[in-house]
């Protein structure tokens, strides 16, 4: 039974899977507002690192959660006031993110947060954990992937084409590091819903993506 009449398009998955681009431009074209749940985490690594904080450290990390303003305004992002939108999207942000992200304590503490982006006329929330415990009662649930090989040489180009150094094995390697931490953990991990239909990108374009995103939405929201 669904209490919360509010839409959710639930879209997890994998690190560099393309889920951010592809759950942007659906949330545009729906005209739904769009939460970044990953962002959360790696603003949460930024400011613990900021502090010297150790991202290990789970009741140091967990307490800093409720102490931080964070806004989404016009697609950038903020921290207590100031615009951390490029500085969160470095490795090692996603390293320090995948860290914090780890501890029951500071996930718990982003939970009222997530919630409260879901407002009408519905919401596109991307992720890991979306679909299995934030919104549990998502309206639509994707599981996007692509192989690690696919998802390692698109963030390769992303990072030549900002004028980057890039090293493709460092980022295939990084990936998978990621990939297993997120799937490992006890807490909330990376996992594909039973109810979730799976969205399999390694030989799609975006527009391709977007588009079967959007069939499978229509397919759900018929109802
Ligand atoms: O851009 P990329 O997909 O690499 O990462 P992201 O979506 O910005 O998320 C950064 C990290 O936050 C991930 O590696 C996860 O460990 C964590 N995360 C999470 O645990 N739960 C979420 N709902 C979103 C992200």
């Amino acid at each position: 039974m669904n209490l919360n009449p509010i839409p959710v398009i639930a879209i997890d998955g994998p690190s560099a899977s393309g889920k951010g681009t592809i759950a942007q431009i659906v949330a545009e074209k729906l005209g739904y507002h769009y939460l970044d749940s990953g962002a959360l985490y790696r603003i949460v690594g930024l400011a613990a690192f900021e502090q010297s904080i150790d991202w290990q450290v789970e009741q140091d990390v967990a307490k800093l959660v409720p102490q931080l303003s964070i806004k989404f305004e016009h697609g950038e992002i903020y921290l207590n006031d100031v615009n951390v939108s490029e500085k969160i999207r470095t490795e090692q942000m996603g390293q320090g993110a995948s860290k914090v992200a780890a501890h029951p304590l500071v996930r718990l503490a982003l939970v009222d947060l997530q919630h409260s982006f879901r407002k009408a006329p519905g919401l596109v929330a991307d992720g890991r954990d979306m679909a299995t415990v934030i919104f549990p009662d998502a309206k639509t649930k994707i599981f996007l992937t692509a192989s690690a090989e696919v998802r390692a040489e698109r963030r390769y180009k992303q990072l030549i084409n900002k004028g980057l150094e890039a090293d493709y094995q460092a980022i295939l390697k990084d990936l998978q590091d990621r990939d297993a931490r997120d799937s490992q953990r006890s807490v909330a991990p990376l996992q594909q819903a039973t109810d979730a239909s799976l969205l399999e990108t390694s030989h799609l374009n975006i527009e391709q993506a977007v588009n079967q995103a959007l069939m499978h939405i229509a397919s759900t929201h018929q109802d």
